[in-house]
């Protein structure tokens, strides 16, 4: 395009010299910046993930769910009702799709029932074969089954707890009568209610929570949509900083990973329960990592309808439904567009990953395979040196996007490494955690590390273990381990998490107390 113009485009000899040494910053800086596609970059990076800002995770910021009202009852927790008359538990017969009886002597899959909330005080019940308890408004005797695939009024319950005793909990149906344990194979709702907290009352049930999550549909739904809009913008303005940032360039850490979730898209006014302004924060994080000279990876850790139905990918109520369907992938690679776009030509953007940790078998090779072509070719249409980050699968085959990631030129496959969550590590000792790293992490690196092929980034890792009662020392001996194994992944490795109440899952904690040196 310039030579079209030609050099009587510039007015004078200085305005092209300028022009030169431009083009030349420009060509530096994007070689710097990924650059030559399948190019090792100048050196891997060290980073650090700031989990739990732009996408909430309770067990990182507890206190972030501290204003909840009512907030034992959040979005997917799981409820066990056993009945005090029966002494049984509620149960969804076959999973759902029929009645609810009241005759399980022990609580499992079929017997819990995950939470939808409607308000403080409203709620659905989700099943296992994921239909909604409703009564049925068609026979007599309004009866409680389990049969619709979407929730409406006669699918809406209050749950009223005794207040000297809230594990007894009363369930009052949409035409204001109780549910009640008639026997064992009959819950009906049509008990008046108002008769005490007796043992001998088939309106009462003992309450237990077999599970919850606490995610961004959480925090955003529980708080609702007259508190959570400040609450999130708070929670985003104070829990990183410019001043993280600073530290984190004076502590030896050359890049950022950043976790968003696909409603950052759609701000300022994001489909409900989400709010806006987490691109307002992200785009802070562009500015402090230029002016600190960190390099930024935007990782998408949450897409529409969640890749694993864990909580840090926002799920509402532990279901996978990413990629079952073209409209959400479509959906995904539109959120992937929009922040390629912004962002392409802030000199920082290093490196676009296109979703986190998506779970085998329910997200489908095939379809992640044709998403991250997708999703790559929307970076590209943006950007020519970004790199493009693929994240393996959880509990699938570490080589089976190589073949796709090595036709993609610039692109990266993510692994999480953590020496936890498997039955392999129960029982470990210090020493054999150490050996792990040395032995078994080199040889899963060496196992997708190819000429030619993507780089690899262990975009996850933590000084962390199940060995109890550890040392300084030892923790000492394990974080410098994993930094000398991980070091040779070749596109470099993040650290989980930069702030987090649990001090050795943070990195800030971690560097300020002296158990890892960079
Ligand atoms: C009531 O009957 C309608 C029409 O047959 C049916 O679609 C609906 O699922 C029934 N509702 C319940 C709760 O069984
Ligand atoms: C709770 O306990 C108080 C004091 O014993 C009693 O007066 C009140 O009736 C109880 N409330 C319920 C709902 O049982
Ligand atoms: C509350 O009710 C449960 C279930 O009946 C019972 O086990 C527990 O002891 C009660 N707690 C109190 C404080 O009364
Ligand atoms: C680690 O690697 C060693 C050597 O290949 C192997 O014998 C061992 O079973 C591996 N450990 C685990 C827990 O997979």
């Amino acid at each position: 395009m310039f030579s079209q113009k030609g050099f009587g485009h510039f007015r004078s000899f200085s305005s092209f010299f300028f022009f030169i040494i431009a083009v030349l910053c420009i060509t530096l800086s994007s070689l710097s910046n990924g650059g030559g596609l399948n190019a090792v970059p100048p050196s891997p990076i060290k980073s650090v993930n700031l989990g739990g800002w732009l996408v909430t995770e309770g067990w990182i910021k507890p206190s972030l769910f501290d204003g909840i009202p009512n907030k034992d009852f959040l979005d997917g927790t799981g409820l066990q009702l056993k009945s005090v008359t029966t002494n049984k538990y509620l149960c969804a017969e076959s999973g759902g799709g029929t009645t609810i009886v009241a005759n399980r002597i022990f609580p499992s899959g079929w017997e819990t029932f995950k939470l939808w909330r409607i308000d403080e005080a409203s709620f659905n019940f989700r099943v296992f074969n994921k239909q909604f308890v409703g009564i049925n408004v068609n026979g007599t005797g309004a009866s409680v089954v389990a049969v619709a695939n979407s929730p409406g009024i006669t699918e809406t319950f209050q749950i009223v707890r005794n207040p000297n005793n809230t594990s007894l909990v009363r369930i009052r149906a949409s035409n204001g009568l109780f549910l009640q344990a008639k026997s064992e194979v009959l819950v009906t709702a049509d008990h008046p209610g108002g008769t005490g907290w007796r043992n001998d009352d088939p309106s009462v049930f003992v309450v237990s929570i077999s599970g919850q999550l606490k995610g961004e549909f959480q925090v955003t739904n529980g708080y609702g949509p007259q508190r959570a809009p400040q609450v999130m913008r708070d929670h985003w303005k104070t829990f990183i900083v410019e001043e993280d940032f600073r530290w984190m360039s004076a502590n030896g850490l050359n890049g950022v990973r950043i976790p968003v979730g696909w409603w950052i898209a759609s701000d300022p006014t994001p489909p409900p329960p989400y709010v806006g302004g987490s691109l307002q924060a992200l785009d802070s994080a562009f500015s402090w990592a230029q002016k600190y000279g960190l390099k930024v990876i935007i990782n998408l850790h949450a897409a529409p309808g969640s890749q694993n139905g864990f909580e840090h990918s926002a799920s509402r109520d532990g279901s996978l439904e990413w990629g079952s369907t073209n409209s959400n992938i479509q959906q995904t690679v539109a959120v992937i567009e929009f922040l390629a776009a912004r962002y392409a030509r802030s000199p920082n953007l290093y490196a676009v990953e296109l979703i986190n940790e998506p779970l085998a078998p329910g997200v489908s090779l095939d379809s992640l395979k044709s998403y991250y072509s997708a999703g790559y070719a929307a970076v590209r249409r943006h950007s020519s040196t970004a790199f493009v980050i693929m994240s393996n699968r959880l509990s699938s085959d570490p080589t089976e996007l190589l073949p796709l990631a090595t036709r993609l030129s610039g692109s990266v496959i993510d692994v999480h490494y953590y020496n936890l969550f498997s039955g392999v590590f129960v029982g470990m000792s210090v020493q054999q955690n150490i050996n792990f790293v040395y032995t078994n992490r080199t040889a899963d690196l060496n196992k997708i590390t190819t000429t030619n092929g993507p780089l690899i980034f262990v975009g996850e890792w933590v000084a962390e273990w199940l060995v109890i009662g550890a040392s300084k020392e030892d923790y000492q001996r394990f974080a410098k381990a994993q930094q000398e194994v991980y070091g040779r992944a070749t596109f470099g490795w993040a650290y989980w998490t930069l702030k987090n109440v649990q001090n050795h899952w943070s990195l800030q904690w971690m560097i300020n107390n002296g158990y890892i040196k960079l």
